[in-house]
């Protein structure tokens, strides 16, 4: 798939709304490509198609989720907006015939990140929260951290995920958090750097 028919397929399934997003999410995937040195239209086409199963009622994702063997933590079926990251991945290849893994994997961990992510899948999770289109307190300083280190953008980005989830006293899902943890260890302890 090709991000040009790829942005077809969205433009056909999602809002305006999302479309617009998806869009400002692949230019941003694919400055930080650039900056990171890694696959620029790798990077576009998951931003394009990282929403694929967003807006899809939750009903619809945890019966697709519960067919397919996706589900992975009850906070899910609490929350099954959750799974449109795994979902969309699953029906982009099934329906799509997406087969690159690297891109099925960004989009896959796109909500909740993976322990042991791959810059690519950072660099999808960071654009999606980044892009000029978002607008909440700490953005500004997440853009610079982001545009500078992977890692560091991640913690920043997870931190103020798990702030915001606990300010609207929603639950957290397990996985997250040993995404935090996991990162955290792998950056130097001087947290003056950042
Ligand atoms: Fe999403
Ligand atoms: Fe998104």
């Amino acid at each position: 798939m090709d991000e040009i028919r790829a942005e077809e397929i969205i433009r056909a399934r999602l809002s305006e709304n999302r479309y617009q997003h998806s869009r400002r999410v692949a230019m941003v995937a694919r400055e930080m490509a650039r900056t990171f040195g890694l696959d620029e239209t790798k990077a576009g086409l998951a931003g394009i198609v990282h929403d694929y199963a967003k807006g899809m009622p939750g009903y619809e994702l945890l019966s697709i989720a519960r067919e397919h063997d996706l589900l992975e933590d009850e906070v899910e079926e609490k929350s099954p907006d959750l799974l449109h990251a795994t979902v969309g991945a699953f029906l982009l290849s099934r329906d799509h015939g997406l087969d690159d893994e690297e891109v099925l994997n960004a989009v896959r961990s796109h909500t909740l990140g993976r322990v042991g992510m791959t810059d690519l899948e950072k660099v999808l999770f960071l654009a999606d929260l980044i892009e000029p289109g978002r607008d909440f307190p700490g953005i500004e300083r997440l853009r610079c951290l982001a545009m500078r280190n992977l890692d560091q953008g991640m913690v920043q980005a997870i931190d103020l995920t798990l702030r915001y989830c606990m300010d609207q006293g929603r639950l957290i899902h397990p996985r997250t958090v040993l995404v935090r943890n996991n990162l955290l260890s792998s950056l130097p302890s001087d947290r003056t750097l950042w």
